[in-house]
């Protein structure tokens, strides 16, 4: 890769677009709420800026279908392990509290980056 902060910036201009699609009434879109809960502090959104050791949402995305959905909300509500390697997600608490409404929107906006 040439420019290091080439892929970051197309990855960030492509999901605002998307981001601001799916904004709430409170207007924040999903990267923004991912963002102020911590989410991207562990998760890439693309593979390609990944850490190895957490799933990049992309990655979420691509492995789970939409069936996944309700079991995917309690990860990101209680927390989970031992699908991706050995890294834990841990329980809110370690990290920042997430609404059930805000892990519904969270989710949904991670399986969506698969179509
Ligand atoms: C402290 C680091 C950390 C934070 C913060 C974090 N995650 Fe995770 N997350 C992980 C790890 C590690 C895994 C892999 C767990 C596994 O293997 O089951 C994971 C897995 C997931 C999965 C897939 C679960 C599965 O069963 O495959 C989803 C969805 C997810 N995270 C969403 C989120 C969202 C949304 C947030 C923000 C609210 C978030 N994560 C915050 C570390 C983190």
């Amino acid at each position: 890769m040439k420019c290091k902060m080439l892929p970051v910036t197309l990855a960030s201009l492509l999901f605002a677009g998307i981001g601001s699609a799916v904004a709430d009434s409170h207007g924040m879109t999903a990267m923004q709420l991912a963002e102020e809960k911590k989410c991207t502090a562990c998760h890439a959104v693309n593979e390609s800026d990944g850490m190895s050791v957490v799933p990049a949402f992309k990655s979420i995305a691509q492995r789970y279908p939409m069936e996944e959905f309700d079991r995917l909300v309690q990860v990101v509500l209680t927390g989970g392990q031992d699908h991706w390697g050995h890294t834990e997600m841990p329980d809110m608490g370690v990290r920042s509290d997430v609404s059930p409404a805000d892990a519904e929107k969270l989710v949904n906006w991670i399986l969506e980056m698969d179509e």
